[in-house]
């Protein structure tokens, strides 16, 4: 070994010692003739003291060193005295008096101090190996390997197994855009990277494997935000012979697990579950964070009396009471809201004031009592509230109202009712329409709600899934289902889906050959490593905690990727470019 203890270790005990440290130079010191260096690695600081009075030739190579070098330091463990103890260091008790100095390599002037400062995210990115070297990513990398740790030991505990599914795969419409890999060995076709391990977990069920679990790696070619990365990983759970209930029980007692490990938090289980239509209606989203109050109410009959077309004409009308929103905001600030309101597409924002001498500003006048008194008690509002109505189809009111919710808990500075709100969303509906067609709302493997298997054939927009969403302080955590096991009612949602029989068999023939191969009931929910890790750190980016994430354009500026390929990687694979369309074509 070239060290005999990391830069964490030494404590006033190991006075007298003869000690080697390995680390890199976070900060000298020169104080004339006394040089104090700390050196830094994963484990912490030490303090190592070069003294011209005892090795001079030492001290002056010492004082040369480069910050961010990586040094040996031998030397005798003090402990200092009580007036120079530094309380801040784990260390602090103690210094090595450096009796020699081996210089391992040598660093360039940093691009940024690893320190807590704020980098710009560009050279945080482009050095990345640097960035990592701050406290702060090493902190989260570690909570992170924590995490993933406590998460393996809980599904081992539970009798899960863990299977590595592959990589290279194909293409299946399951919702993303996908990544395609082209062969060289068979040229002109591709392998597509998997969105998540979905058919082959299903196909482990099938199996007999009965209880499945994986830390995958899954892709998706899609834009890009502060809790989506183009590669990021899942924690994927598949299990045979079960309800949503047995899936959210095994799911609680790991994230449990998970929250004493990290966090050393005990996390109140089971948690509750809501209809995603309550969801909807209450908070304007199927991910709601439920923290700030302030519920949607819907009011559509009672302002059919008004006099206000907006209201009278709409076919629906929701509002929300914002708590301190009659002082807090000017005419300026509702101007802005309502700017909002129209980029999320409503037609514009309807208020009025609820101050202790009455109804002020806004629609004020279009509203007489008793509907003043009703719209109070509905709303729940309190004398100092702002109410705020929006009028229109459902999805857009849902929408606008979802949005405008959140940001006024962000700019009245609502205080969250409790930091962690856990909870899940089911009975979502199986089918959404998209442009004019049906689309799966989570994949299409999802069971169809036993109570509405006639609703197939007459209306299936009304026919609700076997879905579930794991929903963590307004960030979707996680999302599962139960699926089916047969072939027949999986051909059936194809079909529905407009896959025909045809394209169907060609794309999952295996899956639905599999079906019909004695496959068990069986359900499962993949939760996102990534989120959780950084929801479970108080990170806004998921970047915080991806030890090598890409940019919001998925390029990865330290390495350089995506690239160009080398002229005779192209030709091996029969690929042919098209010439780049020419400037005005
Ligand atoms: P779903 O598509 O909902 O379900 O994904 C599950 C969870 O993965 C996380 N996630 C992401 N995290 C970071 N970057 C992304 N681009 C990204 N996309 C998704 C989210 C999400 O809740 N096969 C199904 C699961 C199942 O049915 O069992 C699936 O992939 O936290
Ligand atoms: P107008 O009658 O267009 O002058 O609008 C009166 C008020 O109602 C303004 O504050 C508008 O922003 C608001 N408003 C207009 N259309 C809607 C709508 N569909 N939903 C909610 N508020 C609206």
């Amino acid at each position: 070994m070239m060290r005999t203890h990391t830069c964490g270790d030494l404590r006033p005990a190991d006075a007298g010692r003869k000690a080697t440290l390995c680390g890199w130079v976070a900060t000298k010191r020169d104080h004339g003739g006394v040089l104090f260096v700390d050196l830094r690695d994963r484990y912490g600081l030490a303090q190592a003291t070069f003294r011209a009075e005892q090795n001079a030739a030492l001290y002056e190579t010492a004082r040369h060193l480069p910050l961010e070098g990586v040094v040996a330091v031998t030397g005798t463990v003090e402990a200092r005295p009580a007036d120079k103890v530094n309380p801040k260091m784990a260390t602090g008790g103690v210094e090595l008096n450096a009796a020699s100095l081996e210089a391992l390599n040598d660093c360039k002037p940093m691009p940024f101090e690893i320190g807590d400062g704020e980098v710009a995210n560009e050279l945080r990115l482009q050095h990345r190996f640097l960035d990592l070297r701050r406290p702060r990513m090493q902190h989260n990398l570690l909570k992170r390997h924590a995490l993933t740790l406590a998460l393996r030991k809980a599904f081992d505990a539970e009798r899960f197994v863990e299977i590595e599914t592959p990589i290279l795969y194909k293409a299946t419409p399951e919702g993303a855009r996908e990544y395609l890999v082209p062969s060289r060995v068979h040229r002109g076709m591709f392998y597509a990277l998997p969105q998540s391990p979905q058919v082959f977990k299903q196909l482990c069920m099938v199996a007999g494997l009965d209880r499945y679990f994986q830390i995958a790696r899954c892709f998706r070619d899609e834009d890009l935000r502060a809790d989506r990365q183009p590669e990021f990983t899942q924690v994927d759970v598949e299990m045979s012979f079960v309800t949503p209930e047995d899936v959210f029980r095994v799911i609680e007692g790991v994230l449990k697990v998970a929250w004493k490990e990290v966090l050393g938090v005990d996390l109140p289980t089971p948690f509750p579950q809501v209809p995603y239509e309550e969801v909807m209606l209450k908070y304007g989203s199927d991910k709601p964070d439920r923290r700030y109050g302030m519920e949607i109410r819907d009011v559509t009959e009672m302002v059919k009396s008004t006099s206000f077309k907006v209201f009278t004409e709409a076919p629906i009308v929701r509002g929300l009471a914002a708590p301190g929103g009659a002082a807090a905001f000017s005419r300026k600030h509702i101007d802005e809201l309502t700017a909002l309101c129209a980029a999320a597409g409503a037609k514009g924002l309807a208020w009025m004031k609820y101050t202790p001498e009455g109804m002020q500003g806004g629609i004020e006048k279009f509203i007489q009592e008793p509907l003043r008194a009703q719209l109070v008690a509905k709303l729940g509002a309190k004398p100092g509230d702002l109410l705020c109505f929006i009028a229109d189809k459902k999805e857009v009111v849902e929408k606008t109202l979802g949005m405008l919710r959140l940001e006024l808990a962000k700019r009245l500075a609502l205080k969250p009712s409790k930091e962690w709100d856990l909870h899940w969303v089911v009975d979502f509906p199986l089918f959404l329409q998209s442009e004019g067609r049906l689309v799966s709302g989570h994949h299409p493997f999802t069971q169809v709600h036993p109570e509405d298997f006639a609703l197939l054939d007459t209306d299936p927009t009304r026919v609700r899934g076997l879905q579930y969403d794991l929903v963590m302080n307004g960030t979707e955590l996680g999302g599962g289902t139960i699926r089916i096991h047969r072939a027949d009612v999986q051909a059936k949602v194809f079909g529905i889906l407009g896959l025909t029989p045809e394209e169907a068999q060609s794309k999952f023939g295996f899956l639905l050959d599999a079906l019909a191969h004695g496959a068990p009931p069986h359900g499962g929910i993949a939760l996102g490593l990534d989120r959780l890790c950084a929801l479970l750190l108080g990170e806004s980016d998921i970047r915080e905690v991806i030890a090598f994430p890409k940019t919001h354009k998925a390029s990865c500026l330290m390495t350089g990727s995506p690239a160009q390929a080398s002229e005779k990687q192209v030709r091996e694979l029969g690929i042919v470019f098209q010439a780049p369309p020419r400037a005005g074509a």
